[in-house]
């Protein structure tokens, strides 16, 4: 019926006839669906900016949103900087066990009393906590180091390739990084599946053999963001009333762009 039409159609618009098209079986269109849902997930991630610039803008995001518009900002476990250009406004510092890059300061973030309590208003890490083997120890000393009103963002891991750099120790929940920094204001703290379904096989020393399944396809991310509360604080996120936190934690939870897929 529908092909006749289209034929009559074309005929009026003096176009070559439409050759009716073969029918194809429920089940076939099912595994033709299912394919096409597969490769939207396989490829889904390729929509988002890569991986650093992403969680860069998601990093000042909710800086922006904690109202810390300046002053010092730490990276943990920087190596080469990579946010460092992110944070234009804020002087940068960049610690890690391991020095790579001149300027960076060796240390450890489980136990660091030569840097002064209170001195940062800002401290990130990305794809670092899971290579602390202390992380108990690791969110006392962050919380000591910022300043009361501070900001502190962390992305970690869920479920991701065994990597290690220069030890692999943990994966997290939210509660989990909640839990360790139960001293701060959890702003928001949630899984991050945008590259769920990328086939992470690695690279170099870290390069896995994928199998006759493909290869490792379950990557889920994880942050948490949270501040330190100021008891002084006349103006700014810890002088919201309850309904207007709650306000604000409800615009984080509807503005987070990194939550689990419908589809799986
Ligand atoms: C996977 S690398 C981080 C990569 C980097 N953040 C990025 O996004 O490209 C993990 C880093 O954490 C550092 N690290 C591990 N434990 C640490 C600790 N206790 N204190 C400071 N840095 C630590 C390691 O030396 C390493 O440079």
């Amino acid at each position: 019926m529908v092909t006749e039409q289209l034929r009559r159609l074309s005929k009026r618009r003096g176009q070559a006839p439409v050759e009716p098209q073969p029918a194809i079986s429920k089940a076939d269109a099912k595994l033709l669906e299912q394919a096409h849902a597969r490769e939207r997930l396989e490829t889904g991630f390729e929509s988002f900016p890569p991986r650093t610039e992403r969680l860069g803008q998601h990093i000042k995001t909710m800086l922006g949103k904690s109202g810390v518009k300046g002053g010092r900002i730490l990276e943990i476990g920087g190596r080469a900087n990579p946010y460092k250009d992110y944070f234009p406004g804020f002087e940068y510092s960049c610690l890690d066990l391991e020095i790579s890059e001149p300027g960076v300061i060796q240390g450890d973030i489980t136990n660091c009393p030569e840097i002064e309590s209170g001195s940062f208003d800002a401290i990130i890490s990305v794809d670092v906590f899971e290579h602390i083997r202390e992380p108990w120890l690791a969110a006392p000393e962050i919380v000591r180091l910022l300043r009361p009103g501070g900001f502190t963002y962390h992305s970690t891991l869920f479920s991701w390739r065994y990597h290690p750099c220069p030890v692999d120790y943990w994966r997290y929940t939210p509660e989990a990084l909640t839990f360790l920094f139960k001293d701060l204001r959890m702003m928001q703290a949630q899984f991050d599946t945008v590259e769920r379904r990328r086939n992470l096989l690695g690279k170099g020393k870290h390069k896995l053999d994928g199998d006759a399944f493909g290869g490792w396809r379950e990557n889920w991310r994880v942050f948490y963001a949270g501040v330190k509360e100021d008891p002084n604080a006349q103006r700014g996120v810890s002088a919201l009333t309850a309904q207007q936190q709650a306000e604000a934690d409800q615009a984080i939870i509807r503005d987070n762009p990194f939550g689990v897929p419908a589809e799986s």
